[in-house]
């Protein structure tokens, strides 16, 4: 291999050895080494003296275009190594950098978030995200689903009160939409089977490491279908997004990278374990938790149980007092309903929430009352109900919470370029 490139990119690192100098490129383009760096070589005898002396001083984050010969160098990320020989154009940046050589706090990183999502860890989950939306797109498209676009600025809400970000509209409310459920029910009256990614967003003051007040919604809904129908599309949908990222064998070693052990991606298997919310009571208080039928699975729950298994899992027929005022009760009992988390293995727990929607306009009524909504609001709605009603369901996964066990990061605000969490201060 010997062939002249032309490269673009950033300066990452610099280092002098003897009479060489080696700079760690981040290079975009050729796009095939971006998310890792190049080794660029630079040495005095193939450069003029102003190209060399240029290089050898150059400062972390200035802008390069150098042609060269790459070479194979099985001690370079990548196994190449670029031997330059022109430099056609630079730009130096101001020193020193704000993010320079030693590590920084959260907080530094998370001021300086325009410049620290430009380091190779946070292009390979940009990369990996892009991938993961384009693989769930794919399997809906494939399957039959159409793509819509919900509005994000809404009058109703679909999840409960305390979660709204209100928005000043024109002198009356308006809210931030926490999901497109609701229009996407009406929707399938249109084409059946529908399915959206829209930002959600939730006023969640918990400050945890699986909240965001915004963040990315993948969800679908389906007339016709029913409980088991929508499980089966997320499961379907979730491992074939993992299958075909394992496939690509680029996306495979970085999710190697972040998350060591690959196997319990690799040996997912359909169908997903299925557990009814009531066992789970049992099995969470046989390892000594304080809970009884009614309660809400809180995160140290979840991530009891979801250390329980070696692949995702439903919890399924939950309390319908849990749930939101939309959730179908079972015809054998009221207090259960036909909604269904799934769970992510290794302790990350909640990725996505679905079921079957209620159809009974007089229930519906009552419970949008109970969560203290006002049903004139949500006459739209109720329509649904009216004209043509058929069993429906549907489900709405987080993309930064399948993120966050994909790669299983720590923190959800990792999963995004530009996190927006329940404080100001510090944030771009
Ligand atoms: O469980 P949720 O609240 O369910 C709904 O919104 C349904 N209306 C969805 C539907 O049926 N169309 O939210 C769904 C998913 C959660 O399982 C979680 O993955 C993610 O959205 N999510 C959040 N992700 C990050 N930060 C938050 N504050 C989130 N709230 C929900
Ligand atoms: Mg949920």
């Amino acid at each position: 291999m010997a062939e002249e490139v032309v490269v673009k990119g950033w300066v990452y690192k610099r280092r002098k050895m003897g009479a060489k100098i080696f700079i760690d490129l981040r290079t975009v383009f050729p796009q095939e080494f971006t998310g890792q760096v190049l080794q660029v070589v630079v040495s005095k005898e193939s450069l003029s003296d102003d190209e060399f002396n240029r290089l050898k001083k150059i400062t972390q984050e200035s802008a390069l275009e150098i042609k060269g010969i790459l070479k194979e160098e099985p001690r370079a990320p990548g196994g190449v190594e670029l031997h330059v020989n022109k430099v056609l154009w630079v730009n130096e940046a101001e020193s020193p950098y704000p993010l320079g050589k030693k590590a920084h706090s959260p907080d530094v990183l998370l001021r300086n978030r325009h410049l620290t999502i430009r380091s190779p860890r946070y292009q390979k989950i940009l990369i990996i995200r892009e991938k993961v939306t384009d693989f769930l797109r794919e399997w809906f498209k494939q399957d039959g689903w159409y793509e819509v676009f919900p509005p994000i600025l809404v009058f109703t809400a679909a999840e409960g009160g305390a979660t709204l970000f209100k928005v000043d509209y024109f002198e009356e409310i308006g809210f931030l939409s926490q999901s497109a459920q609701l229009y996407l029910e009406a929707l399938i009256f249109s084409l059946g089977k529908v399915f959206s990614l829209t930002p959600s967003f939730r006023a969640e003051k918990s400050r945890t490491p699986r909240h965001l007040t915004e963040f990315w919604h993948f969800e679908a809904e389906g007339a016709w279908y029913r409980y088991d129908d929508i499980m089966r599309a997320q499961e379907s949908a979730v491992a074939y997004t993992i299958k075909k990222l394992l496939e690509d064998e680029k996306m495979r070693n970085w999710i190697k990278e972040f998350r060591g052990d690959i196997s319990i991606l690799e040996n997912i298997k359909l169908p997903f374990p299925r557990i009814k919310y009531s066992e789970t009571i049992d099995i969470l208080q046989s390892k000594g938790f304080n809970i009884s039928w009614g309660d809400d699975l809180g995160a140290d729950e979840e991530k009891a149980l979801s250390e329980e298994f070696e692949q995702p899992f439903f919890v399924t027929h939950y309390p319908t007092a849990i749930k939101a005022f939309y959730v179908k009760e079972t015809p054998e009992d009221p207090k259960i309903c036909y909604s269904a988390d799934l769970m992510a293995p290794e302790g990350y727990g909640e990725i996505t929430t679905g079921g079957e929607r209620e159809e009974n306009i007089d229930r519906l009524i009552e419970r949008i009352k109970r969560e203290g909504f006002d049903p004139e609001l949500y006459y739209w709605y109720l329509d649904l109900r009216r004209y043509g009603s058929v069993p429906h369901s549907g489900f709405g996964l987080g993309i930064e919470r399948f993120m966050r066990w994909l790669l299983k990061l720590y923190h959800i605000r990792d999963t995004v370029p530009f996190p927006r969490l329940a404080r100001r201060k510090e944030l771009v």
